[in-house]
């Protein structure tokens, strides 16, 4: 009985432990201001606003891939579009939208996400 209790609440760990791990991973080069898998989660669901037209299996199909980018690539890029550097009338009033934690979340969620390009036949059949 201890035994089998013990078992799982060691899975537990383990699980939390690998979570942690990817959120690490991910969130490195970032600021910390909230805890990492907070962070992600928060971003993945910003995220649904970006991915009605970037695509979540990083296909570009006329809207370029957002998947994978590096975070400090992404939040610079983001802030050209929120300063008007960079100008595309769609991205500069989404971007505009976001403040800089939300920025900060979604530049880790989607660094943590791979093309199905990059990941092979793993994901096929999948959407
Ligand atoms: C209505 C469609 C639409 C939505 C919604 C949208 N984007 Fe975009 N996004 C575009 C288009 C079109 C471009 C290419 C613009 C250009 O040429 O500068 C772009 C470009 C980008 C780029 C630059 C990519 C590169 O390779 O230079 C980033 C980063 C980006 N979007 C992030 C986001 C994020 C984050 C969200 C959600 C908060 C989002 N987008 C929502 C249409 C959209």
């Amino acid at each position: 009985m201890m035994t089998e209790g013990y078992r799982r609440h060691g899975m537990v760990l383990l699980t939390a432990l690998l979570l942690g791990m990817a959120a690490d991973v991910a969130t490195r080069s970032g600021a910390h201001a909230q805890s990492a898998p907070d962070k992600l989660a928060y971003g993945k669901h910003l995220s649904q606003e970006c991915t009605t037209c970037h695509r979540r299996d990083g296909a570009d199909k006329g809207i370029p891939s957002i998947i994978g980018l590096k975070e400090d690539f992404f939040v610079t890029t983001m802030k050209f579009y929120q300063t008007g550097a960079r100008t595309n009338q769609t991205m500069n009033s989404v971007a505009q939208a976001l403040n800089e934690e939300q920025l900060q979340a979604l530049a880790a969620y989607f660094a943590t996400l791979k093309s199905e390009a990059q990941a092979g036949k793993s994901t096929k059949g999948k959407k």
